[in-house]
């Protein structure tokens, strides 16, 4: 048993073979968690995907019969979360379904069309706002919404009795584990990984974040349990996780470089190569990223803490080369704010392929520093020490900030 608190469980699923989760890279899995409290009127917080619905039941088994379920609560419909509700139901049929209204618009959507399934017509939906508490016995649940962190409809859910918010996607990671608590593991390790997660899940949505951070502040907060990954426990860990999310919705970065590129024949590569050697002996941490060899996920993580990106591609057919072009259009919907970035590459005979690499990288919210260097065919030394003053370009503007 997963006893969080007194009378309060973990249920959720354990996810260790996720390696994908649209498009974000996962190699340590996920979990989605659900948590119940036993209470007068027994209470689920969330579900799990529907694959991991009979793990989910057997944990909830553990504790009680779930017939005696009265409410489930679906702080966000995306179906890692509300994937397991309607097979649940079968087993509670009268249980209501708290959610937020955007939610009960989004569930019907998902699960209840016209042409339903027998009994899933019969869902009983219990719409809160912000503010609202809803009386479970002993103890009361207080509702936040929280829109667009990150779907209209999200929302946490706060014990009053116990201090805990139950955040749903907010300050989770894609981490699978036995342990069920960050401080049980490498903190660096669950740090990088809440990072990845903001990064490639909540990015654009800075302002939403900076406003529930700032209604969570009057909450006097015990245990963050998120529906991803490990519970935040400690006083230290709890007060870092909100730290670290007021700075990476503020946009705030670093004085670091990353160099990402792709390459045909090494021309644009040993271009990426002369700069990173040029900014490391000019003193500016940086890091370099071959788009053939690591994920667009992982250079994105790269934007929350590094101000100055040099994107090279390349050019192929005149156009960069797709990997490029894709993890730029991923960018774009992600929204960075208040970063910096010079265009590099190789071309044979037309450059007409950088106009358009050019725009990429600005409709990905990147000023550009200056003038692209682009190089023809293969670049000799003489190229390659022309591209030395990048160093100054970067200092100059990092100066200026
Ligand atoms: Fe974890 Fe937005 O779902």
């Amino acid at each position: 048993m997963n006893k969080i608190k007194d009378d309060i469980y973990w249920t959720g699923y354990i996810d260790w073979d996720l390696r994908i989760f649209h498009g974000y890279s996962t190699p340590s899995g996920s979990t989605y968690n659900s948590y119940l409290i036993v209470d007068e009127k027994p209470t689920l917080i969330d579900t799990v995907k529907d694959y991991g619905f009979e793990e989910m039941l057997c944990r909830i088994k553990e504790v009680i019969d779930p017939s005696k379920i009265k409410y489930i609560v679906s702080n966000h419909t995306e179906m890692d979360h509300s994937g397991s509700i309607g097979k649940l139901l079968e087993y509670c049929p009268d249980a209501e379904i708290v959610c937020s209204p955007k939610g009960e618009e989004h569930l019907k959507r998902h699960f209840l069309p016209a042409s339903g399934r027998k009994g899933k017509k019969d869902w009983k939906f219990k719409v809160v706002n912000t503010g609202d508490e809803l009386d479970i016995g002993k103890r009361k649940l207080r509702f936040l919404l929280m829109p667009m962190v990150h779907w209209p409809d999200s929302m946490s859910t706060y014990c009053v009795n116990d201090k805990i918010l139950f955040s749903n996607d907010a300050f989770g990671q894609h981490y699978a584990s036995d342990e069920r608590y960050a401080d049980e593991i490498d903190r660096g390790t669950i740090i990088a990984e809440a990072a990845k997660y903001y990064a490639n899940i909540v990015l654009p949505y800075g302002a939403q974040v900076l406003k529930v951070l700032e209604a969570a502040a009057a909450l006097e907060i015990e245990l963050i349990c998120t529906s991803h990954g490990l519970i935040w426990r400690k006083k230290q860990d709890i007060g870092l996780i909100l730290r670290l999310y007021k700075k990476w919705a503020s946009y705030e970065s670093e004085e670091k470089v990353v160099i990402v590129y792709d390459t045909m024949w090494h021309s644009t590569e040993n271009m990426a190569k002369r700069m990173f050697d040029s900014i490391s002996k000019g003193g500016i941490p940086v890091k370099i990223f071959n788009l053939q060899k690591d994920h667009i996920s992982d250079v994105v993580t790269e934007v929350l803490s590094s101000k100055f990106f040099l994107f090279g591609t390349s050019i192929l057919n005149n156009r960069m080369l797709p990997t490029m072009a894709s993890m730029l259009m991923y960018l774009k919907g992600l929204k960075p704010k208040n970063r910096y970035a010079l265009s590099f590459g190789s071309y044979g005979w037309a450059t007409v392929g950088f106009k358009e690499f050019e725009t990429s990288i600005q409709e990905a919210g990147f000023e550009l520093m200056g003038d692209g260097r682009y190089i023809r065919f293969v670049p000799d030394a003489s190229d390659l020490d022309s591209l030395n003053d990048v160093v100054s370009i970067i200092k100059e503007k990092g100066i200026k900030q």
